[in-house]
């Protein structure tokens, strides 16, 4: 599509203000209309739209330097976190942002009374018209339909802003992202790897290699049972399309925990933006054993520490990739929008608009739900590259809200993704590679897709494991589960990325790889300048893991049973520095690239997709396995010696 570079058409008064003779310029563009999508025909022009504009934060060029001063071992400030006020204070757009932009919008006629600003100050928004927003932006706003499933997005091909304005803005929307509310209906649990088991086990009555209990774990981890029930500690799990089905818990405790744990534990239940309609008594198709997994896993190793079990959304916004955002939302203000609402054509819109109003109808969530000292998070993920998902700059900033709850100290983990270096989010692509431009995901695909948000390198991205044999002795080596049908093999997800840098903590690690161990498939299939962000950054075992699931037994794979093992064994970390009067250890990255010792090195698998076999599991970080799997006692003395 093609428009005119300069301005034209606006609102009838302000002929003199100055942002009327400033240049637009293009800000972000798609190309072309992603698969699955359709552009059907033109917007109404009167139709109302919620316009956001995200405001440039300062001191953001600082994000790195803030987290390496207090996450880094070597620094003298490592674990004076922040408090949510500085993190605030410190990132808050200039008020010159602020005012370049709403001068411009005022001196375009939109009156000053309809603009409001969120708490943070780093969102400007009204309600504008299409036609307003076509004039403001440049643009033109289309109807897009999703073939599958009929959802239906306005959205632009491009846009553009004033010179001046473009360098105070990160992003405005809708404007170019497109998926967003539910793209395509989940297949049960996201396609972990599942098994039913014969009925009947407990702890210990089958061997490793066909059923991981807490027992295993603590034999190949080396980690003891928690010890304190000091409050304050619990491991946060967040889950969004999936829901906790409660009788499951005690039939667990039963026969899979030891110390065996009390029946009545439950964990406690942070309900966002509708989340409370999720404490399900009755199971549903399609949702549960990931939260199933996620909470027992974690109580089995954290226990009688607590789990803090956030349920994000409300059931009928969950398939939203912006989702994320309704999350940090409510552990941050700062991060809140205006009151009312995210953008509905890609954050969930609470009052939920959907579905006759079956959905959520109290306000957004802003702020105020406790934070966790470790959080972690299930596998939605999305394409890196496929930019009618979510556009570079909406990936960076959210990435930067990951590295604020980093300053506040919480340890961030999350699922590297199930599909080797492919990426499997949004079924209907059974091949989920990128095209040779890198611009979309393709049927026919042959470059690696990286994925949002392991992508960014202020999570802890967490890979997975297999035993080798039937006992935790024989060792372990990367997930391999080939395919059985079109899409639906398990490999440990892992990569280069196209959008964030090679973080300065990985550096040496990730050079390593490439100087010894890189495939030589070249630049048109992965990110092969040294320079890209790697990912995963550790791993743990994550096939066969014990289960209970509307009262049967099932052994669950998935980089997403990985996760909440990994975060478990940081809790009892933190216990161990929490008892000696030290602090949680918040961002976990620093310190274990700079003590890779204390992790058990995988060297045997590998993560194919694309038509390649993917990267091998190497000596050393290598982008299936990471770091390794955690070493608890070697880990144990590394924490308490740190500030
Ligand atoms: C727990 O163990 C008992 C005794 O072996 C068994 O009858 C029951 O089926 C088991 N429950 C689950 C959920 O596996
Ligand atoms: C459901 O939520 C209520 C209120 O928060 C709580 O009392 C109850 O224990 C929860 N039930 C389950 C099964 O988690
Ligand atoms: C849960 O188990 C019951 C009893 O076995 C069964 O009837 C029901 O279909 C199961 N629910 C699901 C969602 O599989
Ligand atoms: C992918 O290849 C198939 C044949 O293998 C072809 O029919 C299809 O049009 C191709 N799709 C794209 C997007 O190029
Ligand atoms: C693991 O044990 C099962 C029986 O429990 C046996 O069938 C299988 O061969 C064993 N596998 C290995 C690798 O030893
Ligand atoms: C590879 O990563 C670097 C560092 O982020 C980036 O500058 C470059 O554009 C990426 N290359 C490709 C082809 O995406």
């Amino acid at each position: 599509m093609l428009f005119s570079a300069l301005l034209v058409a606006l609102a009838s008064s302000a002929i003199s203000a100055p942002s009327l003779l400033s240049r637009h310029v293009l800000h972000e563009k798609r190309d072309g209309t992603p698969h699955l999508w359709e552009k059907r025909h033109r917007a109404t022009p009167s139709q109302v739209l919620p316009i956001r504009i995200g405001l440039r934060q300062r001191n953001i060029e600082n994000a790195e330097s803030y987290i390496y001063d207090v996450a880094d071992p070597d620094s003298p400030n490592f674990g004076k976190h922040w408090t949510a006020e500085e993190v605030a204070n410190v990132f808050s757009p200039h008020p010159d942002t602020k005012n370049a932009v709403v001068n411009w919008l005022v001196d375009s006629g939109v009156d000053r009374s309809r603009l409001s600003l969120s708490k943070g100050h780093n969102w400007v928004q009204f309600d504008g018209t299409v036609e307003e927003a076509e004039n403001l932006f440049a643009t033109e706003y289309w109807h897009f339909e999703h073939v599958e499933n009929g959802g239906h997005r306005l959205a632009v091909d491009a846009y553009s802003l004033p010179e001046h304005v473009q360098k105070h803005v990160d992003f405005v929307m809708p404007t170019v992202q497109l998926d967003g509310l539910k793209p395509v209906a989940n297949t049960i649990h996201g396609g972990d790897a599942l098994a039913k088991m014969p009925q009947g086990e407990t702890l210990g009555s089958l061997p490793c290699g066909q059923l991981i209990t807490v027992e295993c774990l603590r034999k190949l981890y080396k980690f003891p049972a928690g010890k304190t029930a000091a409050a304050g500690n619990e491991i946060g799990i967040a889950e969004w399309a999936d829901y906790l089905y409660g009788p499951d818990l005690p039939l667990f405790f039963k026969n899979f925990t030891d110390p065996e744990i009390p029946a009545d534990t439950k964990p406690e239940f942070i309900a966002i933006d509708g989340g409370l309609t999720a404490n399900l008594t009755t199971i549903a198709i399609g949702s549960g054993v990931e939260a199933a997994l996620d909470v027992q896993s974690a109580y089995s190793i954290v226990h009688p520490q607590g789990v803090r079990y956030y349920q994000v959304g409300d059931g009928i916004n969950v398939d939203s990739v912006g989702t994320f955002n309704i999350f940090l939302d409510a552990l941050d203000e700062s991060y809140c929008t205006y009151e009312g609402g995210d953008q509905p054509y890609v954050d969930p819109a609470y009052p939920d608009p959907n579905d006759n109003n079956l959905g959520y109808q109290g306000p957004l969530q802003c702020g105020g739900a406790p934070k966790s000292n470790v959080i972690s998070d299930d596998e939605t993920h999305t394409d890196e590259k496929n930019q009618g998902a979510l556009p570079y700059f909406y990936q960076v900033r959210q990435c930067h809200e990951w590295m604020k709850l980093g300053l506040q100290g919480v340890s961030v983990l999350y699922a590297s993704g199930d599909s080797g270096v492919a990426n499997r989010y949004n079924s209907g692509y059974p091949n989920s590679c990128l095209n040779a431009d890198q611009l979309f995901v393709d049927n026919n695909g042959t470059r690696f897709s990286p994925s949002f948000p392991v992508n960014c390198p202020y999570i802890t991205s967490v890979g997975a494991t297999t035993l080798i044999g039937n006992d935790t002795e024989s060792g372990e080596r990367a997930v391999s589960v080939p395919s059985t049908g079109p899409a639906n093999a398990y490999y440990s997800g892992g990569g280069f990325s196209n959008i964030f840098p090679l973080p300065s903590y990985q550096a040496s690690a990730v050079q390593h790889f490439n100087e010894h161990y890189a495939p030589n498939y070249g630049p048109n299939v992965y990110n092969t300048s040294g320079k890209a962000r790697g990912f995963p950054d550790v791993a743990a075992i994550g096939l066969s893991v014990a289960t209970v699931w509307n009262a049967s037994l099932y052994g669950v794979g998935g980089t997403s049973a990985s996760t909440p093992i990994f975060a478990g064994i940081v809790t009892l970390l933190n216990e161990a520095r929490i008892a000696i009067g030290k602090g949680p250890i918040g961002f976990l990255n620093p310190t274990f690239y700079k003590h890779p010792q204390a992790f058990n090195d995988i060297t045997i698998g590998n993560n194919p997709g694309c038509g390649t076999d993917g990267f091998n599991a190497t000596p050393g970080w290598d982008p299936v396995t990471g770091l390794g799997t955690p070493n608890y006692e070697k880990l144990l003395p590394i924490f308490l010696d740190l500030p």
